[in-house]
C-alpha cells in the first residue's frame, strides 16, 4: 500500500509543487489547506489530489484534522511542513498581531503537526518530516524580524526533532528556499525584489519543482541516512 503524505499549504505554490512530485514518486497524497477553496478545487480537477481545510497555527485543528486524514485516508508517513505566512515590514512598523500571526503560523504550524504525526510514525518505525524553512531564517532579512525569527526556529525544529527520530527511523530535514518565483514573492515590490534578484548568482528566481524535487529525494527509502540537515536550494545566493 502507498504511504500517505500530508503537505501543508499544499494547494499552491511550492506546496502545490511539493504534492504533484510525491504523488510522481507514488506516495498516496493530501493537501492541506487554510483559506482559498478555488486552488483546492483546482488541485483536485488537475491531479486528483484531496484537500483537507484547517489552519495549521490552530493546535486542536491539527490534531483533529490529523486523525480525519489517518481514519479516512491511512496512517500519515510523511509530513511536509510548508505552510507560511508572511507580514513584513520594519519592525519599528511592525504590529503584535503581525510577529505572533507568523510565529502562530510558520513556527507553531510545525510543532502542531508533528504532535499530531510523529507519534505514530515512531510507533510504526519509519517516517518523514521535511520542514520548510527559507534562506531568510539563515540569513535575516530587511523587514522580516518575525519571518526570519520564525523561519530559523525552524531549523533548530528540524535539529532537536531530528535526534528525538533517529532510532525510531523518522528522519527530520529542513529545505532552506532562497527567491522562488511564487504569489508570495511577488508580493514583494518591484525595485526591492529587483535588487534581490542581482544578488543571485545564478541570475534568476527559482521555480516551486527546484524545492519540489529536493522535498522528494529528503522523503524517499535512499535518504535514510539523512537527518538533521538543512538543504539550502537558493541559487548560490547563501552559501550556509
Ligand atoms: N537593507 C538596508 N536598507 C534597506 C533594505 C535592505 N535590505 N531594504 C530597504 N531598505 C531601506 C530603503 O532603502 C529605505 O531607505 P531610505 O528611506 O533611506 O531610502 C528604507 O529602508 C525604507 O524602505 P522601504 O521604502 O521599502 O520601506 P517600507 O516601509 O515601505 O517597506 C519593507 C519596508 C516592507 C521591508 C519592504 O522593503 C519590503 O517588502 N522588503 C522586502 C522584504 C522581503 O524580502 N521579503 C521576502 C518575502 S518572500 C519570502 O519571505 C520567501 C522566502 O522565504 C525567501
Amino acid at each position: 500500500m502507498a504511504r500517505v503524505a500530508i503537505v501543508t499549504g499544499g494547494t499552491r505554490g511550492i506546496g502545490r509543487a511539493i504534492c504533484e512530485k510525491l504523488q510522481d514518486a507514488g506516495f498516496t497524497v493530501i493537501a492541506n489547506y487554510a483559506g482559498n477553496d478555488a486552488a483546492a478545487e483546482q488541485l483536485k480537477a488537475d491531479t486528483g489530489i484531496q484537500s483537507y481545510k484547517w489552519d495549521v497555527g490552530d493546535h486542536e485543528a491539527c490534531l483533529d484534522g490529523c486523525a480525519r486524514v489517518a481514519a479516512e485516508v491511512g496512517p500519515i508517513d510523511v509530513v511536509v511542513n510548508n505552510a507560511g505566512i508572511t507580514r513584513d515590514g520594519t519592525l519599528h512598523k511592525m504590529s503584535y498581531d503581525d510577529w505572533h500571526e507568523v510565529m502562530r503560523i510558520n513556527l507553531g504550524g510545525c510543532f502542531n503537526m508533528a504532535k499530531a504525526c510523529f507519534p505514530g510514525m515512531r510507533e510504526r518505525g519509519w517516517g518523514r518530516i521535511v520542514n520548510i524553512g527559507s534562506i531568510n531564517g539563515q540569513a535575516g532579512q530587511y523587514g522580516q524580524v518575525n519571518y526570519a525569527a520564525a523561519k530559523s526556529g525552524i531549523h533548530g525544529f528540524t535539529k532537536a526533532l531530528a535526534q528525538e527520530g533517529a532510532k525510531f527511523g523518522v528522519t527530520v530535514n529542513a529545505i532552506a528556499p532562497g527567491y522562488i518565483d511564487t504569489d508570495m514573492v511577488a508580493a514583494v515590490p518591484e525595485p526591492v525584489l529587483e535588487k534581490i534578484v542581482a544578488k543571485i548568482p545564478v541570475g534568476r528566481l527559482g521555480q516551486a519543482n527546484e524545492i519540489a524535487r529536493g522535498v522528494a529525494f529528503l522523503c524517499s527509502e535512499n535518504a535514510g541516512f539523512l537527518t538533521g540537515s538543512t538543504m539550502s536550494i537558493n541559487g548560490g545566493q547563501h552559501m550556509y
